[in-house]
């Protein structure tokens, strides 16, 4: 048998790991609150918060509440907000028509938002999902998810978000074209400075099913996203997908969900070299706090683990529902 320093030579890379100041002087990669985008449900009312069962931690905030929650988020340093709203059922329909009203909850609770903490950034969906009584990202025909139609519609939808003082406009729904017209509907309307961070690479996931319950949509979606969001199987499609988005005029891509697509966020910042984001999804979040609370695991360990994960794979920023415990965390230097 060869002794080990036959076997290593001189190279032993524990070297470098034997004290707390070496471990962080060679440390490759670094989780700041800058790269924290806090997703936030929104609920019609006034000065109420209600839990959502597969989210423990995690509430539906009405607008007043919201407010409260982005001048939380601002003192901590978060840069961004995405908000999603669980909109009143009667208010939903087949077109997602209640999308366009300039006072529906998302562009309610923006206004508010923006005249409050004007110095916070605001993200908002321009998916049809939270006002189509069928939970589909688009209009439905036939049963079919129409494409050229809905993108009028989520076009329509995005203009009236940037007129409510939306920064960034973020689309899910992943229809064909939705980021070349949204753009030209944006700068039609005079939005030229409204940013598109695009989902580019959406992946017709499992994981979506608790923001599914936060949003009213578990209950009413009928069949299934596989018509329009990208085969987990797949790479190469998601690359072609992502590269569309750009020549569109996406400004930032985003993967979702987080942890199991970490390949794929690495291959979009090593092919395009946009700012890439990340949505470590609601499901992701479930599953952690689920085994944190039987004692399985430790859950503040696994979820800065996990965050720090996306920061090494290349991704620039993560959407998480953990973005006010982490930034308190890094806030107290721990
Ligand atoms: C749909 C949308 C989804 C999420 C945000 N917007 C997925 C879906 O319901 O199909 C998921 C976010 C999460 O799971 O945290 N436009």
């Amino acid at each position: 048998m060869r002794s080990v320093d036959e076997v290593t030579g001189s190279r032993r890379l524990r070297r470098m790991r034997k004290t707390d100041w070496a471990r962080r002087l060679v440390r490759e990669t670094e989780l700041t609150v800058n790269d924290l985008i806090w997703p936030i449900f929104l609920i019609e009312g006034e000065d109420a918060a209600e839990d959502i069962a597969a989210m423990p931690g995690v509430q539906r905030l009405t607008v007043d509440r919201a407010v409260k929650a982005a001048e939380a988020a601002a003192k901590l340093g978060i840069p961004a907000i995405a908000t999603f709203p669980n909109v009143a059922m009667e208010k939903r329909d087949t077109t997602g028509s209640h999308a366009l009203d300039e006072d529906n909850l998302i562009n309610r609770a923006t206004k508010a938002i923006k005249a409050a903490v004007p110095e916070i950034g605001i993200i908002t969906d321009a998916a049809l999902d939270p006002f189509t009584d069928h939970g589909h990202d688009g209009i439905l025909r036939d049963g079919v998810i129409v494409n050229d139609e809905s993108v009028e519609q989520i076009a329509r939808a995005a203009v009236g978000q940037a007129a409510a003082g939306s920064d960034i406009i973020a689309p899910s729904d992943m229809m064909d074209g939705r980021i070349g017209v949204i753009r030209d509907a944006l700068d039609e309307a005079g939005f030229q400075d409204v940013a598109i961070m695009s989902y580019a690479t959406k992946f017709a996931s499992a994981c979506y099913g608790p923001y599914r319950e936060a949003i009213g949509t578990s209950g009413l979606l009928k069949g299934d996203k596989k018509t329009y969001y990208i085969d987990p199987a797949n790479t190469e499609e998601a690359l072609r997908e992502t590269e569309a988005d750009i020549e569109e005029g996406a400004d930032m891509v985003m993967v979702k969900p987080g942890l199991p697509y970490l390949d794929i966020c690495r291959r979009v910042k090593e092919t395009f070299q946009l700012p890439t984001f990340v949505y470590q999804v609601s499901g992701e979040y479930a599953m952690i706090e689920a085994a944190a609370a039987n004692g399985w695991i430790d859950g503040e360990r696994v979820m800065l683990e996990s965050l720090l994960a996306f920061k090494r794979a290349g991704c620039d920023g993560i959407l998480t529902y953990y973005a006010p415990r982490v930034a308190e965390i890094l806030g107290s230097g721990a």
